[in-house]
């Protein structure tokens, strides 16, 4: 029998909701619907322990993990009526670089952490990184910070023997795929593109924090695109929009603007809602057993079947 995989979470806000909840529903009923890999590696969806989780908001810490993630400001839905405890106490995260220590002797056990704190605070993502490494467990950094896009920090997770993954999701079905994916067939089908922009609406706290602090998530959205150098001028991001009442619903819209045979224009428009946190979610539920599987085969460092889940791994700007 597989061993199920240990996983510690850093920060219990609407993409660890939508994890715990997830997997529970799968347990509970069977439902694959929106799991990309049933199973990867060996390891099912219902295949994860959680057996640490941290948090900064006073109201959270010392709650359990399945109570943590219903509380403010936190709003992604209710999947199941009934969620089990996880048995998983939430503790408090880490403040300063003083606490690495105490961190790093409360990650003991665990096999992957999941850095899951709020995009633009750096310093933190990296004083993680450093009580995960003493910890002796794989990394996945679902930040816009950069981690593993820092040739520092990959090469000392490799030398201690260690997964790192990251940085930042490329949600199951968002913006940066949906737009990636047609800027491709323009490009395969022989148009020639104009200009193209993104706007990108939502009512979680994540975008109340990205408004607020969002240049290492532009530059990860734009990384995420992938575009060649004659086009990278041409695809603008508009700043992100934060409306309390779309609560955990992204609504997005991508314009491109283009030219076909003979010159003649071509329009596009498209509108895409979705629960964003069931974006992360959808591929995170990966990402961890891709670490994970890689640790146990002691594979180290970046691991390259995860660049499609991912919208800035190594080699892209910071
Ligand atoms: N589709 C998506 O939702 C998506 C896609 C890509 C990346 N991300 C990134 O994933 C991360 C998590 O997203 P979310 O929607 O769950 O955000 P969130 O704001 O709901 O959750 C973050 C949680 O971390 C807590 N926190 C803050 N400082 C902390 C610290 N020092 N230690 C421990 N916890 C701390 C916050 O209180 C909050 O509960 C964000 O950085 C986001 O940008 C999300």
């Amino acid at each position: 029998m597989i061993e199920s995989v240990k996983v510690a979470v850093i920060g219990t806000g609407n993409n660890i909701s939508a994890l715990v909840q997830g997997i529970a529903l799968h347990r509970a009923t069977g439902s694959l619907v929106g799991i990309r890999r049933p199973v990867l590696d060996g390891l099912g969806v219902g295949d994860i322990e959680f057996v640490a989780a941290f948090a900064s908001s006073p109201e959270k810490i010392g709650t359990d993990l399945a109570d943590a993630i219903f509380l403010p400001p936190n709003n992604f839905p209710r999947l199941i009526s009934e969620l089990p405890l996880t048995g998983v106490t939430v503790r408090r995260g880490l403040t300063d670089a003083a606490e690495v220590e105490r961190v790093a002797a409360e990650l003991a056990g665990a096999e992957v952490v999941l850095y899951a704190a709020p995009s633009g605070r750096p310093e933190t993502a990296r004083a993680y990184a450093g009580a995960v490494l003493r910890a002796g467990a794989a990394f996945i950094n679902t930040t816009s910070d950069a981690v593993a896009r820092d040739r520092q920090w990959l090469d000392r997770f490799a030398a201690a023997g260690l997964p790192l993954l990251g940085d930042d999701l490329a949600s199951q079905f968002g913006t940066s795929v949906v737009h990636h994916a047609l800027l491709r067939l323009l490009e395969e089908r022989g148009l020639t593109l104009i200009s193209s922009y993104q706007v990108n609406l939502g009512g979680t706290e994540d975008f109340r924090n990205l408004v607020a602090n969002g240049n290492t998530k532009l530059q990860s959205k734009l990384n995420a695109l992938a575009t060649g150098a004659s086009a990278a001028d041409r695809v603008q991001m508009a700043p992100l929009g934060y409306l309390s009442h779309l609560k955990s619903h992204k609504v997005a819209h991508i314009n491109i603007e283009a030219q076909a045979w003979g010159e003649t224009p071509v329009s596009l428009d498209v509108k895409l809602k979705v629960h964003d946190p069931s974006g992360a979610a959808g591929v995170t539920i990966d990402l961890i057993r891709m670490a994970a599987s890689a640790l146990r085969q002691r594979r180290v460092g970046y691991l390259p079947e995860a660049t499609p889940l991912l919208k800035s791994p190594p080699g892209t700007p910071a």
